[in-house]
């Protein structure tokens, strides 16, 4: 049976769960493994290894996170003649968020066998123009989700799958209507994590981010000013006392397709 190593980032769970459900549907074929972007030594030796490879991420402004982009720089020597899937969530438009990494596996000499978008549900908690949704709307995002990745899990094992956010057209309206106003505003947002005075110093934040941005002082969480947007801090944090893009502390918090982040 060939091998399937899925290389991963997901700051709320999203990203994790519909690929946990792709891979399901692929068992059949594949021998696979989820491996987090983050973990770096571990993920160059999967994909150094396995007959296919999977990246998964969620688009932040059209781009992908900072630890994707980064990774997929690294392992280029490993992707030369190597298939590869993308799989892309976003809350609802994205233009070519696959083809964002899809470009960079191809400057690698990596062959593109499918990649596909996903809507998911919202997790920019401190936006109020983007509300986060209730358990009802978020599980039938989530079902018509789980939709679309059983027909493209069916078209991967018949070697006909799409390659979504491929074509000039979306490359335009990803880089125009997105990413090209993302990318210049990029490090300032990073910068703008904010930790409110009712911080309790639980530590929490600390704990969970996945690139090690917190740390406590004077009991307070403190950010090192390496944070990569995730909002896994904001929507965790049990006093709401993290807000990072928007200017409101979050009124709901998004925990994720289960429910229990
Ligand atoms: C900083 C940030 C920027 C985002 N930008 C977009 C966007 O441009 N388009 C979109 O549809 N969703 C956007 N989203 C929503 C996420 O991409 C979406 O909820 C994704 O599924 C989250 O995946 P995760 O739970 O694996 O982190 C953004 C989320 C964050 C945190
Ligand atoms: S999770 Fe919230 S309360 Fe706990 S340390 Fe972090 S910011 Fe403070
Ligand atoms: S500080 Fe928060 S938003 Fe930034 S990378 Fe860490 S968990 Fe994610």
């Amino acid at each position: 049976m060939d091998t399937l190593t899925a290389v991963y980032f997901s700051g709320t769970g999203n990203t994790r769960y519909i690929t946990e459900y792709l891979l399901k549907k692929l068992s059949g074929a594949y021998e696979s493994k989820m491996i987090e972007v983050t973990d770096t030594e571990k993920a160059l030796e999967g994909v150094k290894n396995a007959d296919v490879v999977l990246f998964a991420f969620p688009v932040y402004g059209s781009a992908p996170p900072i630890p994707m982009r980064n990774f997929v720089h690294k392992c280029g020597n490993f992707l030369s003649k190597k298939k590869v899937l993308i799989v892309e969530t976003q809350y609802f438009f994205s233009g070519d968020g696959p083809a964002t990494i899809g470009r960079t596996v191809k400057k690698y000499g990596g062959e593109i066998i499918g990649a596909e978008m996903f809507n998911m549900p919202n997790n920019l908690a401190d936006c109020k123009a983007f509300p986060i949704k209730n358990g009802s709307e978020i599980e039938k995002t989530l079902q018509k989700a789980r939709r679309r990745a059983d027909r493209f899990a069916e078209k991967i094992l018949k070697g006909r799958a799409k390659k979504r956010g491929f074509s000039v057209l979306s490359h335009a309206v990803g880089y125009y209507s997105q990413r090209k106003f993302w990318a210049k505003g990029e490090s300032e947002k990073r910068k703008r994590l904010k930790i409110d005075e009712n911080c309790v110093g639980c530590g929490l934040c600390v704990k969970k981010c996945p690139v090690g941005n917190l740390y406590l002082k004077d009991k307070r969480a403190t950010p090192l000013g390496k944070c990569v947007l995730c909002y896994r801090c904001v929507n965790l944090c049990p006093k709401r006392a993290i807000r990072l893009v928007g200017s409101n502390p979050p009124e709901k918090q998004y925990r994720g397709p289960t429910g229990k982040n």
